[in-house]
């Protein structure tokens, strides 16, 4: 039975892409330091006598390169991480060390410790506010945050490490992922996932500017899958491709789909721009249909229904 180490499993994504692994018959070695991910997100996951949970900072030396060495994966999913971009801004050292410093462990440990494969999450944030629509993998890299700036290090951190060792490297540039078990915690978390709480609580939720902008959604079922498939799949060279629709989905039209779903609720408060919001985000999702043979599957109507209706 293959061996898939994850980080951050206990996360958003990672917690779905450990259940999809199990689902698809995987070994996993479940790795989180819980400072945001969750144990509830695991629940049904550790019911498997395939997956262990190990609690650790993948950050801290040698840590990674221990498990990896006692459980010999062949395969790491690196998708610990410092999430919010705001948090980055605000404390750009911790992102240093949880966005930067924990992913040369993993490279480290795939190196030392002869692993195959590595999958990162990586970000449309590293392509910042300039890129051309849709975003192909060449456009230009600005990030405008600390927070895409670490993202852009690592693939290169890793990329390096893999043409150098000899193993392979895919870094994965999700787009706007929402589904269940995202974290509404803050004012700065992604705004279906805010939506969809303010919803279900028959609270009005609040819209800055005019929801003409528009995001490139994606299911975190079809960005676990995308993972699984980075992961698992035979033959794969190194390379980074975005997992993305190819679709812009304006705040408008997300509002319209809650509203039918919650057809009694308040209309939104409207509220000034958010200061540093992209006008639209959209990537160009051929990359990853050439070579991963993945192609996003879930309408965002289809997400957005199955939030409304809980897990
Ligand atoms: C993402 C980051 C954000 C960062 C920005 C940098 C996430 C979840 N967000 O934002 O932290 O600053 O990239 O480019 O990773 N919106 C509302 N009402 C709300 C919340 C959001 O109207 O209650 C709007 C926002 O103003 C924005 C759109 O929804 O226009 C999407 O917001 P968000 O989900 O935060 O994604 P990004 O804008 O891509």
């Amino acid at each position: 039975m293959p061996h898939v180490l994850v980080t951050g499993a206990a996360g958003f994504i990672g917690s779905h892409t450990v259940d999809q692994l199990l689902a698809a018959g995987h070994r996993v070695t479940a790795v989180d330091n819980f400072r945001t991910g969750q144990r509830v997100n695991l629940a049904r996951a550790l019911h498997s006598p395939a997956c262990e949970l190990v609690e650790a900072d993948v950050s801290a030396e040698g840590v990674l390169a221990e498990l990896v060495k006692a459980g010999k994966p062949e395969a790491i999913v690196h998708l610990a991480a410092l999430v919010s971009v705001p948090e980055s801004i605000r404390d750009p050292e911790l992102n240093f060390r949880l966005n930067v410093v924990a992913t040369q462990r993993v490279a480290e440990a795939a190196r030392a410790g002869g692993v195959g494969r590595v999958v990162f999450a990586s970000s449309a944030a590293v392509y910042g506010d300039a890129a051309p629509l849709p975003a192909g993998e060449d456009a230009p890299k600005a990030p405008i945050s600390p927070y895409g700036a670490a993202k852009l290090a690592s693939e290169a951190l890793l990329l390096g490490h893999a043409a150098a060792y000899g193993f392979t490297v895919r870094c994965q540039r999700y787009f706007n992922v929402f589904g269940p078990r995202q974290d509404p915690g803050s004012p700065y978390s992604g705004v279906i996932s805010l939506f969809a709480r303010r919803y279900r609580e028959g609270a009005a939720v609040t819209l800055y500017g005019d929801g003409g902008q528009t995001r490139d959604f994606i299911s975190v079922h079809d960005v676990a899958r995308a993972t699984v498939r980075a992961a698992t799949a035979p033959g794969l060279a190194s390379g980074t491709a975005n997992i993305c629709t190819g679709r812009g989905t304006s705040l408008r039209e997300v509002l319209a789909v809650f509203q039918r779903l919650y057809p009694g609720a308040p209309g939104p408060r409207l509220a000034p721009p958010r200061e540093g919001d992209i006008r639209h985000s959209r990537g160009d999702p051929a990359a990853a249909a050439v070579a991963l043979n993945f192609r996003a599957a879930v309408p965002v109507e289809d997400g957005l229904a199955e939030l409304a209706a809980g897990e």
